[in-house]
């Protein structure tokens, strides 16, 4: 498979990157990080969660997120769902996509969204039938991919079945997100060549933490099985609150350095990602987790 020759960022620092922070951010701070990035190019940016509260606190505003955020006609802004009241939530603040997210550990989905993987596609099919009736897109995302922070390394085959599952629901995109940020480019390949024999490559997409610092070598192996989407977080922010041990995703400016530099076309200014990514680190108080914007400086 050749390298594709454009690349989609599908920005998820508003949500995965913010969702893991401790400290509550300001809904005034969450708002202009989203209207700044919606200046950058970037055609995706994943804006909230409509989960519970009680679970994810600091995705408790995401109406009032949705409400006040300047909506370029260019860019969507899709939001996670984990329920039917997540999608009711969701459509009562106009989103034009969603995304369920399930989970190719049975430990995780459990800690994660509280109940087995089979219930949790039994519960996403209501929330796909509602989104097929409204015209709403639908994206799926299948965690641990390749390791679990609970059951350790996590069968291709599970990882398969599950995206194969979502795009049975009726999702355009199958994310496959390595949660812990453990894979290697080996494991990269084992997951891809299982998923692939089930799910296109154009339906699908990657989505790499980075806490061993093998997010771009598992970019740049995913672009060579065709794989023309790519998650990252401006700053390199993000975790996830029930994946214990999980960093950073890899920052969209990393992955944007790597494409401009190798002529893969992604349409977004990596300055204005790179000055966006010191707004938000000063939000919170720390310097940028991703080597470009600190190379690059202000
Ligand atoms: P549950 O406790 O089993 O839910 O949680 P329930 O249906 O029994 O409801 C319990 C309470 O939650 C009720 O309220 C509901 O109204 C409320 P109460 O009567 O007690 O006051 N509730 C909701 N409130 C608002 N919005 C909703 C909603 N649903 C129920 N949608 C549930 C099940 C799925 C709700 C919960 O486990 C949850 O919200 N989990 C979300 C966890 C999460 O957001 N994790 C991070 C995102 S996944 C991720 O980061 C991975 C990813 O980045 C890819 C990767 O890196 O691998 C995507
Ligand atoms: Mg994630």
């Amino acid at each position: 498979m050749t390298r594709p020759s454009h690349v989609t960022l599908y920005e998820v620092g508003p949500r995965d990157g913010l969702q893991a922070e401790k400290a509550t951010v300001a809904t005034a701070d969450k708002i202009a990080l989203i209207d700044r990035l919606s200046q950058t190019g970037l055609r995706f940016i994943e804006a909230a969660s409509f989960v519970s509260p009680k679970w994810v606190p600091q995705m408790a505003d995401a109406s009032e997120v949705m409400a006040a955020i300047a909506r370029q006609p260019y860019v969507t802004y899709p939001v996670l769902t984990p329920n039917l009241q997540g999608y009711t939530g969701a459509m009562m603040s106009h989103a034009q996509s969603v995304a369920i997210f399930a989970s190719a550990s049975e430990t995780f989905s459990q800690k994660n969204i509280n109940c087995s993987i089979r219930e949790s596609l039994d519960r996403f099919k209501p929330v796909a039938e509602a989104a097929r009736n409204d015209g709403t897109a639908l994206r799926g995302y299948v965690s641990c991919v390749a390791f679990c922070p609970y059951e350790g390394r996590i069968a291709p085959a599970a990882v398969a079945e599950v995206a194969a599952r979502l795009a049975d629901l009726g999702c355009y995109e199958i994310s496959l997100g390595d949660t812990i940020g453990r894979a290697t480019p080996a494991d990269t390949e084992r997951v891809l060549e299982a998923v692939l024999k089930r799910v296109e490559a154009a339906k699908l997409a990657v989505h790499f933490h980075d806490t061993y610092g093998q997010a771009l070598a598992n970019i740049l192996t995913s672009l060579d099985y065709g794989i023309a989407t790519v998650d990252a977080s401006v700053g390199g922010l993000g975790g996830c609150p029930y994946a214990p041990g999980a960093s950073g995703n890899v920052a969209t400016e990393d992955v944007l350095y790597m494409l401009d530099g190798m002529d893969i076309k992604t349409d977004v200014d990596i300055d204005k990602i790179i000055e966006t990514a010191w707004f938000i680190s000063d939000v919170l108080g720390r310097p940028p987790r991703s080597k470009t914007a600190v190379a690059q400086g202000r």
